[in-house]
């Protein structure tokens, strides 16, 4: 299941697009591209399921020096009109993806049906954190992105189940060290300056499932079971044997859990 090619303004854009009937759209975390979703593609059997590479990710172009979550959120409403979706959709964001899908329910409320937040946070970063992006985004065009892999790879998966030489870890260790070196830097430097979505949490009024990794270091279930009390009746499940990566890592119990999830939470029901 290849993914195609479609023309969003003046950009040529990669997407996964295969199935029929409601539409899950897949978005990816950071630096990555469609191809984490992998394992979830099998579910194109019950839905349509769309993945794009994000502007600037995996092979999409991008015409922007800049990022920001507003701007991806923005990209991803464009990218369902060019594929004539008007129907809300089951958004689904790990990490970074969930990080612009606050935006996108900020800005597209109404193409929203469910949401499902894999691996991610609302709040913004810490003044340290934004600081460290901003060091990376500056040293990433020397350094080159396979520096940024070989640091980040054992940090997405646990170590344990998927050791840096495992095969998924090596295929998303080959993806980061593909991403073009000025957008990893944009990307960092949007995250860096991400705005609070904390507030926005308890107006949440559409069927809500927050995921986690138990091992996940990153985004950790802790975070994510506090963040899961402040978002109206949301469903909070922990992925076992699974690091920051579950739809990589146990695609088997995560797919279990997103089906469930969609088929309780039927629309119209
Ligand atoms: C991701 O997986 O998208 C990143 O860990 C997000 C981040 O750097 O905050």
């Amino acid at each position: 299941m290849d993914p195609k090619r479609i023309q969003v303004g003046n950009r040529s854009i990669n997407v996964f697009d295969h199935g029929s009937g409601e539409v899950l759209l897949l978005v990816h975390g950071f630096p990555l591209d469609h191809r984490m979703w992998r394992n979830q593609f099998q579910l194109s059997k019950h839905f349509r399921v769309i993945a794009p590479d994000l502007p600037g990710f995996g092979e999409s172009e991008s015409d922007a020096t800049e990022m920001s979550m507003a701007g991806m959120a923005d990209d991803l409403a464009s990218i369902l009109e060019a594929l004539q979706i008007t129907e809300p959709v089951t958004y689904c964001g790990l990490s970074m993806g969930g990080y612009i899908g606050w935006e996108f329910w900020n800005r597209h409320r109404h193409r929203i049906s469910r949401f499902v937040a894999c691996d991610t946070r609302a709040g913004n970063d810490t003044e340290q954190v934004a600081r460290a992006r901003k060091i990376a985004a500056q040293s990433v065009g020397k350094t080159g992105s396979q520096t940024v892999a070989d640091a980040m790879i054992d940090k997405l998966f646990h170590q344990s189940t998927h050791p840096t030489q495992s095969q998924s870890a090596q295929e998303v260790h080959r993806v980061i060290s593909g991403t073009e070196p000025r957008s990893i830097a944009a990307g960092q430097l949007a995250m860096s300056v991400r705005a609070d979505a904390t507030p926005m949490l308890q107006d949440f009024n559409i069927p809500t499932l927050l995921v986690v990794g138990e091992f996940d270091s990153i985004t950790t279930p802790q975070e994510m079971r506090e963040m899961a009390t402040t978002i109206p009746g949301a469903t909070f499940v922990e992925i076992k044997q699974a690091g920051h990566m579950p739809p990589l890592e146990n695609a088997a119990e995560f797919n279990s859990q997103l089906m469930s999830f969609m088929t309780r939470q039927a629309i119209g029901s």
